[in-house]
């Protein structure tokens, strides 16, 4: 189909959200009704969003991180055109091409000596997939550790390691052997460790849901429990790589050297889908041991060759624009600006981040609002955030979101090409928020009732 039919096909396909109902998930579109975030999107650029009105969004949102070179990236885009005009072969399965092996060495090139191969996959859970079953396989163990409230993605596997019922429970029974430990705690995961069964500990460098940072040691001293146990030490980079952090893989920030790092969402400029396992030439070689092993993982569209140009483009624009410099002094400012929030209002519990990964979580004031907040609580825990989330995008149309399932904990991971301004309006509405939705007038109250009826 050339581009100007797409166009006319767009111009007349009517309303989205009915066929989107219709076809895909109608439940979905009465959240996106009830939270009145059902706009028609035409267009975006770097960290705005546009709507068929011409109004600009700033998105904070940011695809949940998949956008650390901003939506539409010209030069991005470029690459992906010159891939598809030099016209590649693509996947020969029974052969090879360039583009994989050059992006493999560029992601090898930023990572600590220990990670010396990679396996392309097509997600973020199928990397996390694959670090689950090479790990099995390299050190001959069944179990599998990961730490309380993580998220590693949806599929079996990734869910087995899941530290979350909402996610898990209907979806039973999970794989055996997974077991979880809480989020900072050294000693438990020490116990668990002892018994030499175990064949990788799983975790995130800073939680996304809820967007918690490790206590300091912590990830030092499970490497190091790791290392002594025998057990593979698997750092989930899959929403904190690609400057999201402020350094281009948030182990940096603690000089970790894991055996196992699943990489995906922002890697391919958020054009393409694309994940990848980076791992210890050891792994590796434990289990594509043989030429009768050579196909012991993989996927027919993995490794995608416009992911691999996506992704060459895309670290190349993280570096020469100064993305990751960027994302951390920005976060630096949005931290040290939002801070005073939790003085100003006792509705603000904590304000955290690392990098251009930020969260201000909220709890019940001791004095004023205490009764509109059980009342809204009562409703449904963690609906306050929902009162900052919601006028946010209709009042001053900011696209953020709450951290996770009944969480009080409102998020963001912007672009990482967000501008100084970006910020600035970010603030500035934030507060302003936060100080109306303490006092919750009716028509909020309102929204917190008919959005209650959705959970
Ligand atoms: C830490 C982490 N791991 C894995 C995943 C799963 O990635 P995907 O949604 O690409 O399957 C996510 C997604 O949010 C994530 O945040």
């Amino acid at each position: 189909m050339s581009a100007v039919e797409l166009k006319s096909l767009l111009a007349g396909a009517g309303d989205e959200h009915e066929r989107w109902a219709r076809t895909i998930n109608p439940q979905f579109v009465r959240v996106l009704r009830t939270i009145g975030f059902d706009r028609t999107w035409v267009r975006a650029d770097g960290a705005y969003l546009y709507d068929d009105d011409g109004n600009r969004y700033l998105d904070l949102l940011g695809g949940f991180g998949m956008y650390n070179v901003g939506r539409n990236n010209p030069r991005i885009r470029s690459a992906l055109v010159e891939a598809l005009e030099l016209e590649t072969p693509g996947s020969v399965q029974l052969g090879v091409t360039a583009l994989p092996g050059l992006l493999a060495e560029a992601l090898l090139a930023r990572t600590p000596a220990r990670l010396e191969r990679v396996l392309f996959t097509s997600s973020g859970t199928e990397a996390v997939e694959a670090a689950l079953k090479l790990g099995r396989a390299a050190t001959g163990r069944t179990r599998v550790l990961s730490a309380e409230h993580g998220f590693h993605g949806l599929t079996l596997g990734s869910l087995s390691a899941n530290g979350n019922a909402e996610f898990t429970e209907r979806f039973g029974p999970l794989l055996p052997g997974f077991d979880r430990v809480p989020f900072g705690d050294l000693d438990a995961l020490e116990r668990q460790l002892r018994t030499e069964d175990v064949a990788l500990f799983l975790v995130e460098p800073v939680q996304g849901k809820g967007v918690h940072l490790p206590p300091p040691g912590y990830l030092e001293g499970a490497q190091e429990l790791c290392r002594r146990y025998g057990t593979l030490f698997a750092v989930d980079e899959v929403q904190t790589g690609f400057g999201r952090t402020g350094r281009m893989f948030a182990f940096e920030h603690w000089g970790l050297e894991p055996d196992l790092v699943p990489v995906a969402k922002s890697l391919s400029g958020g054009y393409v889908p694309v994940g990848a396992l980076l791992m210890s030439r050891a792994v590796h070689e434990a289990v594509f041991d043989s030429m009768e092993n050579a196909f012991s993982h993989g996927s027919t569209f993995a490794p995608n060759e416009l992911a691999m140009a996506a992704g060459l483009a895309t670290l190349h624009e993280l570096e020469t624009e100064g993305l990751v410099e960027r994302s951390a002094r920005l976060g630096a400012e949005l931290l040290e600006r939002t801070r005073p929030l939790v003085d100003d209002f006792e509705v603000v519990r904590d304000v955290r981040g690392l990098g251009l990964m930020w969260a201000i979580e909220f709890g019940e004031p001791a004095r004023s609002g205490r009764l509109s907040w059980r009342l809204i609580e009562r409703m449904q825990p963690g609906l306050f955030a929902q009162l900052v989330v919601v006028p946010l995008f209709s009042e001053h149309h900011i696209l953020s979101q709450v951290a996770g399932h009944r969480l009080a904990v409102l998020k963001v991971l912007p672009a990482l090409c967000l501008g100084d301004d970006d910020l600035d309006e970010f603030v500035d509405a934030l507060r302003s928020t936060v100080k109306a939705a303490r006092r919750m007038p009716r028509s909020l109250t309102r929204f917190a009732l008919t959005a209650a009826g959705i959970g």
